[in-house]
This record gives structure tokens, C-alpha cells and sequence, in this order.
């Protein structure tokens, strides 16, 4: 992994992919990279955005586009989230802090992972910045009740709880590569739990091991009424994609939900979020804000989300690479990027704020 200012820096969330995959180590690449299976749903989910297309709006006066918006209260310079992902350590030295910052500077809200190489407690110490911390249920909940406490002493201001993974999805590029965590590198939020090795088991992926040994492939919605019982923070289901689940969902308690098939990696042929978005916008009827993430590459993606009812989105990938190519500056101009996008794709639409992005701009 080498990591430096590009000369020509990439133009486009694309470009950054190809230019990480020429720089990071090859197990380290397939594992950000895979989709389950044949990758149908990962490959869908960015196209199915392509088969959209707008109707624009024009002569509406977008001299001074704002792209500001709020989530749950919290307010963002545009509706982009980053999205929970895996051991930044992968990507970067500085790992998760060096996402914290590059979210931080972008004035977006960063998610961070259960599975990181960065304790919590040293993320805070990045500075301000809205963070929110991603959740998965141990077998052991003492070890879960402990990473909420940790969360809400550490600062995060939400939890965003995974449903979608009773199992860890077949991603056969991980299973060739026997995915393990390199030396050096640690699960680190569990290290007091002594559950922060992801170790090469010498069948398979590491990770799938790990989740089979020690997270709780059994939840059901109590125990979603169960984490309200053990924190005030608002709580964000993510990995739902029907509408019926949204709605108990909410009547879980769920402060949000989050449109999600996990970016392609758990279950293949699930089908691609932005079809699935609508289902779950008409079931949900507004009660709670929902996110959507899976594919989002340009800015016209998010304005396609937001018109099809979501209140924010949340990217993964592209973000892992800007860390790749050039830690917290890369990450940040991949923010940079999609932001310089979406404010164009609103300038187009005739969109001047984020509350005229409507239904109506869907050809
Ligand atoms: C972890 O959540 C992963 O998708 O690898």
C-alpha cells in the first residue's frame, strides 16, 4: 500500500477505484471490492441508478444552490453519509481517523464501523464532527452493551444497528484469498472483549469464521426493543429492503432506516436499493427519515435517491478509496467530488434547495 498525492488527481469516484486497485495490496482490494456470489446485486445496484433518468426542470433560478440539509437534527453540507465499512487500516495508515477527519472537514456525518482497526476512543480525539456508530450484535451481549456505552462516552450520536447480516454473505474472492487481517492490523474496538483478531483460519475467509464464532445469528425485532432498553442514543436500522420490515422497523423504535442490501455482499440477486427504496418510502409514510445507500457513484445518483424519497444516502466504497490513494485528503476529495457533482445535478434539475428535489424530476 502506497499512498501519495496523484498528479493528476482522479475526476471521478471511478477513476479513484482504478487508481486504489493499482495501489493496494491484492487481498486488501478484492475484500473492499467483492459482492457476494456472482456480484449480481453489487453490479445492479450502481446500474440500475444508470437506468434512471431525470426530467428537468429549467429557468428556475438556481444561481445560488444550497446543499445543505439535516438528518435526525443533525445538520450536513450535503446529504451524504459515510457509510459503516471495514478496517480502514487496509487502505491507510491512519485508518479510521484519517475518515474522521476527511468526513469532518467535508461537513458530512461519518458512520463508523464496529469491524475498524481505530478504537473509538481515538476517533473522538479527531475533533468535531458529527459521528455515528455502526452496530453488530454479539452472541455475548456484555460485549455489545459494552460498545454502546463506549459509543455514547466516546461522542457518536446515533447507532446504526446491521439486520441484514445473521451470516457473513459468500464472497468467494475472500474465500481464495483466506481473507485475514494482516499482521499489525486488529478488530480494535474488541480488543478488551479479546475478540479483535480476524485470523487466518486456513479454509475460507477469516471474517466469515469470526461472525460464525461470535455474532448472534439469531436476532429478531425484540432485540431491537432490547438495544432501546440499553441506550438513548437514536437508533438506525440499516440493511432493510421491504416495506414491511421498515414498518416494524419503526415500530421497533427505529429512529431512521436505511435502505441497504449491504452493498451487494450478503445476499446475491437481492434487488438493487433504488428499487427498493419506493416500497419502503410508501410503507414508512414519513414517520422517520429514511437513508438509502448501494451504488451511489455520481452526484445525479443522490439527487435520483433523494427524489425518490430518500433524506440522505450513505456511500462505502468510494470513500475506502480516496483513503487508498491518499488517506484523509483522498477521502476528502472523493466527498469534494460527489459534492461539486450533486450541486451541478441540482443546478440542472432546477433545484435550488434540497426541499426541490421531488418525485417529479423521475422521467
Ligand atoms: C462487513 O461488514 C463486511 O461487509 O465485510
Amino acid at each position: 500500500m502506497t499512498t501519495s498525492t496523484p498528479a493528476n488527481p482522479p475526476l471521478n469516484l471511478f477513476e479513484y477505484q482504478r487508481l486504489a486497485k493499482a495501489r493496494m495490496a491484492p487481498q486488501a482490494y478484492d475484500y473492499y471490492a467483492a459482492g457476494a456470489m456472482d456480484e449480481i446485486t453489487l453490479e445492479a445496484n450502481h446500474r440500475s441508478y444508470d437506468e434512471i433518468f431525470l426530467r428537468p426542470r429549467v429557468l428556475a433560478g438556481v444561481g445560488d444552490v444550497d446543499t445543505r440539509t439535516t438528518v435526525l437534527g443533525f445538520e450536513m453540507t450535503m446529504p451524504v453519509i459515510v457509510a459503516p465499512s471495514a478496517f480502514h487500516g487496509l487502505a491507510t495508515p491512519l485508518a479510521e481517523r484519517a475518515t474522521a477527519g476527511a468526513a469532518a472537514k467535508a461537513g458530512v456525518i461519518y458512520c463508523m464501523s464496529t469491524m475498524a482497526n481505530t478504537r473509538m476512543e481515538d476517533v473522538a480525539t479527531v475533533g468535531p464532527g458529527t459521528r455515528w456508530f455502526q452496530l453488530y450484535v454479539f452472541k455475548d451481549r456484555g460485549v455489545t452493551l459494552s460498545l454502546v456505552e463506549r459509543a455514547e462516552a466516546s461522542g457518536f450520536s446515533a447507532l446504526e444497528l446491521t439486520v441484514d447480516t445473521p451470516r457473513v454473505g459468500k464472497r468467494e474472492v475472500d474465500e481464495r484469498n483466506h481473507f485475514a487481517l494482516p499482521e499489525g492490523l486488529e478488530a480494535l474496538n474488541l480488543k478488551a472483549s479479546h475478540h479483535s483478531e480476524v485470523r487466518d483460519v486456513g479454509d475460507g475467509s477469516g471474517l466469515v469464521a469470526y461472525f460464525a464464532h461470535l455474532m448472534d445469528d439469531n436476532l429478531t425485532w425484540a432485540d431491537v426493543e432490547w438495544l432501546r432498553s440499553i441506550t438513548t442514543l437514536p437508533i438506525v436500522i440499516k440493511g432493510i429492503g421491504r416495506g414491511d420490515d421498515a414498518r416494524h422497523a419503526v415500530a421497533s423504535g427505529a429512529a431512521a432506516v436505511v435502505v441497504s442490501n449491504h452493498g451487494g455482499r450478503q445476499l446475491d440477486t437481492a434487488r438493487p436499493t433504488i428499487r427498493a427504496l419506493p416500497e419502503v418510502v410508501q410503507a414508512v409514510g414519513g414517520e422517520v427519515p429514511i437513508l438509502c445507500d448501494g451504488g451511489i457513484r455520481r452526484g445525479t445518483d443522490i439527487l435520483k435517491a433523494l427524489a425518490l424519497g430518500a433524506s440522505a444516502v450513505q456511500v462505502g466504497r468510494p470513500v475506502l478509496w480516496g483513503l487508498a490513494v491518499d488517506g484523509e485528503a483522498g477521502a476528502a476529495r472523493v466527498l469534494d467530488l460527489l459534492r461539486a457533482e450533486f450541486e451541478l445535478a441540482m443546478a440542472l434539475c432546477g433545484c435550488r434547495t434540497i426541499a426541490a428535489i421531488t418525485g417529479d424530476l423521475i422521467g
